[in-house]
């Protein structure tokens, strides 16, 4: 059968999204077959339109890190077709046929069942924004963090910083500070439940000390860079950072204090290559304890015949919280 799917074709030097027709391939034992209902933009599928960002290695490719649907061929007993699953990460889109397509082959170790309470489309406003979100909150709750805590989190106007902010607030973290360069997103941030919403330049004293003013008893950092170098002489004792994003840069320039003195932790995290066998887990949460209930995300809806020409202006008004792209 055939179906439709976008392509990134690389002709000097310029990619362009381009919709193409193509057979589905054969269904190897170890794979299943979905019929994609929902997808997402991430940072990451922006950055796939720029051959120098390294994203795609080759092209042409389908983009598409997400994708949420049913299953419509499969070997696996535990894959039955009809199964709501949904996927996000490992080589999706990267190194492998992506979620910007009607149909996705994959193997069925990527796929996770689509936990009970949440719908298909929930699935993707979430997407690999909202687990890389869930694994950050994880890390900050492996230990202690009473209620009154002081926290931060960077690229809140974003998916994972966003993501982060929302599901903090639900799980009743009230002082909450929130980092934009946007002025005019502070009403957005403070509905999603940041109880003060800073710059960036807020953060960063001339001239920047090792250690300065106990401020955060945990960060999450969706930006990097030097924001996080700014943010570190400010963590309390014993903070957690839980650092999964870059759009800041890089490159860290710090010392060694906060860590030695302080006895901060940096945490990275990742969730493209999280293990699939905990995977289910993560989203059972976003299904039921870390699923906001009061707030959610701004949520831009594509359709799919749009996305060739939306997807290369995702970043030109500075996005705000999730582009879902529905079937
Ligand atoms: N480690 C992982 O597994 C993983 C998974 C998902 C995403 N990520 C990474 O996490 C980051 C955020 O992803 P996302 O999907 O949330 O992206 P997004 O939706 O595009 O949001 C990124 C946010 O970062 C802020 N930002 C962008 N450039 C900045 C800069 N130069 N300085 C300060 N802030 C800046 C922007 O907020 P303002 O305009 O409000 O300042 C923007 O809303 C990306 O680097 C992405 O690659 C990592």
């Amino acid at each position: 059968m055939k179906y439709r799917a976008l392509e990134l074709q690389l002709n000097a030097g310029k990619v362009t999204p381009t919709f193409i027709t193509q057979e589905q391939p054969k269904l190897q034992t170890d794979q299943v077959t979905i019929k994609v209902a929902y997808s997402d933009i991430n940072h990451k599928d922006f950055l796939a339109l720029n051959p120098k960002s390294g994203v795609l290695r080759h092209y042409p490719q389908i983009p598409g890190i997400d994708a949420a649907g049913v299953v419509v061929a499969s070997n696996q007993a535990h894959l039955p077709l009809g199964q709501k699953v949904l996927i996000t990460g490992f080589d999706l889109g990267i190194s492998w046929p992506g979620g910007y397509a009607e149909y996705i082959t994959v193997p069925a170790k990527w796929v996770v069942k689509l936990p009970t309470n949440l719908s298909l489309a929930m699935a993707m406003q979430y997407g690999t924004a909202g687990s890389t979100a869930a694994l950050s909150v994880q890390a900050l709750l492996a230990q202690a963090l009473p209620k009154q805590t002081p926290l931060l989190i960077t690229g809140a106007t974003g998916g994972v910083g966003g993501w982060a902010l929302a599901i903090l607030k639900h799980l009743g973290y009230h002082h909450l500070t929130a980092v934009s360069r946007q002025a005019a997103a502070t009403p957005y941030l403070t509905h999603l439940g940041a109880e003060q919403v800073i710059t960036p330049d807020a953060l960063k004293t001339i001239p920047a000390k090792p250690l300065q003013k106990q401020r955060f008893g945990g960060v999450i950092d969706a930006v990097g860079g030097d924001l996080l170098a700014a943010i570190l002489p400010q963590v309390a004792y014993g903070g957690r950072i839980a650092l999964s994003g870059n759009t800041g840069g890089n490159q860290l320039n710090t010392t060694t204090l906060p860590f030695i003195l302080r006895h901060v932790q940096l945490i990275g995290i990742d969730s493209v290559y999280y293990p699939a066998s905990q995977r289910q887990a993560v989203w059972q949460k976003l299904a039921t304890s870390f699923k906001p209930t009061t707030t959610t995300l701004a949520c831009t809806k594509i359709d799919f015949q749009d996305l060739a020409a939306t997807l290369p202006t995702f970043n030109t008004n500075k996005p705000t919280g999730r582009y879902l792209i529905q079937f």
